[in-house]
């Protein structure tokens, strides 16, 4: 199988390559399987490719090929696929932070909503009909009950949002127009951690928006201490509660999806989460604990656009993928930390 990973040098696309890679199998003769990175490192960096063939090992059955572009280079993206003969592929790419959304509301909608069109044009010119799509929790908005179920009305609030629900919307109506197009849209909650390698794991560029990147930048020393976005929420202990799931588990799950995708039609949309909630103090003394460090804390007010709670309904996933998440809190701190360390 020969599959377009676009983002693929980035934070939830080099652990899927790796995913990929190992669901696909050992070597048994020739490679008989190709991962294609497209991505044109505008948040990420050439050295992960040999991070990721060093984990693949010589003996994956998958060869990796990396190739720097834009999805929004139709031409570039119609002879990537028919040179290498994709079969399917798994969409990434994408600019992700919100509050540079709400800045930057045309950039957002340019790269990610019109840079999809683009690539749904080179896939419909080389007839590749099949696509894991990387949306996000974010499409749910304020949630009306919880857990999220899919069918959880969405609502986006900031650009960032709109565009990911724009973008199931179009592959939604791709799906309608022919019935052999397969698309699974899966909603992330809020995926952390590394692969235990210590070679891949994320990497914010200046200040991180999120949480953990945050917590592990204030243990390195780096920064002095985290600001808690208010403790006045109708949780536990006042901050907000979120579905944290580990990278690798995350990973695991575009595989599942992908072979989902090769063998049913239609557009499906799909939570990838753990289904438990934890609060930003829950994670941070989760962190402290089983790292021994400190995370000094300082309460600061609620982040304009934050919602108290959300967590995912992990039903769908388990009934339609035969996925669920393994990995608990404490591997996530360990592997984030882990990581962190070894970039230091
Ligand atoms: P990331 O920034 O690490 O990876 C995205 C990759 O896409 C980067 O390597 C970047 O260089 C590349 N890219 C961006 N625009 C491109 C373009 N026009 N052409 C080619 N490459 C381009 O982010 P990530 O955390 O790995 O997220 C991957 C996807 O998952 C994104 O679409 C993001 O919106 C979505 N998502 C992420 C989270 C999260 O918390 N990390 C949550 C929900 C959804
Ligand atoms: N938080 C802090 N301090 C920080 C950063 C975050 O207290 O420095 C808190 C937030 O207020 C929130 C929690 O930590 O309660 C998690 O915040 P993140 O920014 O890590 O994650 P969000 O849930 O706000 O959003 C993330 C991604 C979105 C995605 C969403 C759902 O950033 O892109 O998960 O998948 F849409």
């Amino acid at each position: 199988m020969n599959v377009l990973l676009t983002g693929g040098t980035g934070y939830i696309g080099s652990h899927t390559a790796v995913a990929l890679a190992e669901s696909l199998g050992a070597l048994i003769g020739e490679k008989t399987h190709h991962i294609v990175l497209l991505d044109n490192l505008c948040n990420s960096e050439i050295a992960t490719v040999d991070r990721i063939k060093t984990i693949m090992g010589a003996n994956s059955a998958c060869a990796l090929t990396f190739i720097q572009g834009d999805i929004r280079d139709t031409t570039l993206l119609t002879q990537v696929l028919s040179n290498q003969q994709i079969d399917a592929v798994i969409h990434f790419a994408g600019l992700k932070a919100v509050g540079e959304s709400v800045a930057q509301p045309v950039e957002y909608y340019a790269n990610n909503v019109q840079g999809t069109i683009s690539l749904l044009q080179a896939m419909q010119a080389c007839n590749v009909k099949k696509m894991v799509f990387s949306s996000s929790a974010t499409v749910y908005g304020e949630p009306q009950q919880l857990p999220l179920t899919e069918t959880h009305p969405t609502l986006a609030t900031n650009p960032y949002g709109r565009s990911k629900l724009h973008i199931e919307e179009i592959l939604h109506d791709v799906c309608l127009s022919n019935p052999e197009w397969s698309v699974v849209c899966l909603r992330y909650f809020n995926p952390v951690g590394a692969h235990k390698s210590g070679l891949i794991g994320e990497r914010p560029s200046g200040t991180p928006n999120n949480l953990m990147p945050y917590i592990t930048q204030v243990a390195v020393g780096q920064r002095s201490h985290l600001n808690v976005f208010g403790n006045d929420y109708p949780t536990p202990d006042g901050t907000g509660v979120r579905d944290y799931i580990h990278v690798v588990d995350l990973a695991e799950g575009h595989a599942a999806a992908l072979n989902y995708a090769t063998k049913h039609a239609g557009w499906q949309a799909i939570n990838l989460g753990t289904g438990k909630g934890c609060s930003v103090l829950e994670l941070v003394h989760t962190f402290e604990t089983v790292n021994n460090v400190t995370v000094p804390v300082q309460i600061v007010n609620r982040r304009a656009g934050d919602i108290a709670v959300c967590y995912a309904n992990t039903q769908k996933a388990l009934n339609t993928l035969n996925w669920s998440a393994t990995k608990n809190l404490t591997d996530m701190c360990q592997s984030a930390w882990q990581f962190e360390q070894s970039m230091t």
